[in-house]
């Protein structure tokens, strides 16, 4: 389960950033870099990561007219990134262009070509919010997921970042194929967190649901002691798999 749980790293001092990679050790593979660290620190924090094997998601949620885009997801690839985000709702001929640029900028490289993942409608989003910022759309949060996964898959997208809640749907039409990764998780025992998060789960519920990654941030940077946080969702991972295997 290991390899299916990406630790989101929104943190602003590189030491404590090393010191939990550190300390987690071989516990977690996967670690995500947002706009956060990568504004903070760089491309010099890929490089570490990099140095210690461990897998990026790169999580920039590019959203810009088709050639910017596509060339941000050029410099992605020489970064040597396993999962680039980019927003679908910047259109199929932004997708589309930025698939392109993934192709053969890895050919380029020679390395493993990066997954692209769309973002759909974050997290943070309840459909009374979602209701204020897009008064005129007829589709409830839900179809405009739905939308903008099947939009994703259309332009060649490997897959799509949206709330544990939109998994079983999202899976019924794009397939077994298409990549689901879900923030939006707070593990069983973590109580209402107070935070920003509206479309939530627990682990377990996600890997049931047919979450192929799930991302945690907070649940585990900011608890008392991070190393039995990942053990205990690692294990929240395994039950849920073992419910559907
Ligand atoms: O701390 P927490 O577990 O809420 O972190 C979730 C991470 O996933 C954050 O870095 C956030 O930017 C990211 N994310 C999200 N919702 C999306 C896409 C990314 O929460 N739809």
């Amino acid at each position: 389960m290991k390899g299916r749980l990406i630790v989101s790293l929104d943190m602003t001092d590189s030491s404590q950033i090393k010191a939990l990679v550190d300390n987690l050790g071989e516990r977690v593979i996967y670690y995500k870099i947002g706009a956060v660290p990568f504004t903070f620190f760089g491309p010099e924090i890929i490089a570490y990561l990099k140095k210690h094997d461990k897998k990026i998601m790169l999580d920039l949620k590019y959203h810009d007219i088709p050639n910017t885009v596509a060339r941000a997801c050029d410099g992605a690839i020489r970064m040597d990134v396993d999962l680039i985000t980019i927003h679908t709702s910047g259109g199929f001929s932004m997708l589309e262009e930025a698939v392109k640029a993934v192709l053969s900028g890895a050919s380029k490289e020679g390395g493993e070509k990066p997954k692209l993942l769309g973002i759909t409608v974050l997290t943070s989003i309840d459909e009374a919010y979602f209701n204020d910022l897009f008064g005129n759309v007829e589709r409830t949060l839900a179809e405009q997921v739905i939308f903008l996964a099947q939009l994703a898959r259309s332009a060649g997208l490997d897959g799509v970042v949206a709330s544990p809640k939109e998994i079983i749907p999202i899976r019924q039409c794009c397939g077994d194929d298409f990549l689901i990764v879900t923030p939006g998780i707070r593990p069983a025992d973590s109580g209402v967190m107070d935070d920003d998060q509206a479309r939530v789960m627990t682990p377990g519920q996600a890997i049931k649901a047919g979450a192929n990654y799930i991302v945690v941030g907070r649940p585990i940077v900011k608890a008392a002691d991070p190393i039995a946080a990942v053990e205990a969702i690692l294990k929240e991972m395994e039950n849920g798999y073992r419910e559907i295997a």
